[in-house]
């Protein structure tokens, strides 16, 4: 099989899809023949809908009523949803004494009750298919922790467990769950942080990569978004369907010491 008709028939959702690792995987389905469905808060996703020849549905993850008319509409559209990427994701840095009680809950909204509740919205469908793929973009962060980033940490690591979860709840329907921990990717996302960095230590945007992000890596190099795209992909594929409840780090060694 090509690799263009390797995914006809299967429709995706991909949250978060304007940008970064997001709007990589929807290329990627796409490009594999798949119907993709681009979810963001931000019209950016709309481009990338044009691009891939997908549709794009704004919703904001973090309000839990917006997360279920997202589900609805998207069945709507397609009928069934086949592959849903949970990738949607964003970064606040602060001490836990100090950490902003809202934006730590929103936090944890965008990235591990939507999830939940788009998994929960359809686990249904797939199981009628006896088909599915959920890939969870969780991160190193969901393996071991950082200071200053609790609600980060806390929502990756929780992702892991509902990646492990739901796997053991709908493997015996030939859906299968996993997640993709990578480390520092080069997205905008990131590089707003080397900026910020960069700043705040006086150093330059090379020192902050190498001595700073990339200080426990093997390899001395930020992941491309494409990267994570391919592996999701493979997770996808007819040749992972054993593979279940896992978590992949694509982090050049940074979770290895
Ligand atoms: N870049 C990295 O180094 C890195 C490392 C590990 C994991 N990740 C994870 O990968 C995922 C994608 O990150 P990225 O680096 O591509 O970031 P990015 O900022 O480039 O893309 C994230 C997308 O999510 C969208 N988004 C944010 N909040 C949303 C909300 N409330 N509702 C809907 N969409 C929303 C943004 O608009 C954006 O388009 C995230 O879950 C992130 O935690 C990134």
């Amino acid at each position: 099989m090509n690799s263009v008709s390797r995914m006809r028939n299967r429709t995706v959702l991909v949250t978060g899809g304007g940008s970064g690792v997001g709007r990589s995987i929807a290329h990627e389905f796409a490009a594999s023949g798949a119907r993709v469905l681009i979810n963001d808060i931000r019209d950016v996703g709309e481009e990338v809908a044009n691009n891939v020849g997908g549709e794009f549905l704004k919703a904001d993850l973090s309000d839990q009523n917006s997360v279920s008319q997202l589900a609805e509409e998207a069945i709507k559209i397609a009928g069934r949803i086949d592959i849903l990427v949970n990738n949607a994701g964003t970064q606040h840095v602060d001490g836990v004494d100090v950490f902003p009680d809202d934006i730590w809950v929103k936090l944890i909204h965008i990235m591990l009750v939507a999830p939940f509740l788009l998994t929960k919205q359809f686990i249904p469908a797939m199981k009628e298919n006896r088909w599915g793929r959920i890939i969870n973009i969780s991160s190193i962060h969901g393996l071991v922790a950082s200071p200053f980033k609790s609600a980060y940490v806390s929502a990756k690591h929780g992702l892991v467990g509902l990646t492990k979860s739901v796997a053991l709840e709908v493997g015996e329907y030939g859906i299968t769950v996993n997640a993709i921990c990578p480390g520092y990717t080069r997205t905008p996302l990131v590089e707003a942080q080397i900026d910020d960095q960069a700043r705040t230590l006086g150093i330059e945007k090379d020192e902050v990569v190498d001595k700073v992000m990339l200080a426990p890596a093997a390899i001395k190099e930020l992941i491309d978004p494409d990267d994570i795209a391919k592996l999701a992909s493979f997770l996808a594929s007819e040749e992972a369907r054993l593979i279940t409840g896992s978590s992949y780090s694509i982090d050049a060694g940074w979770t290895a010491r």
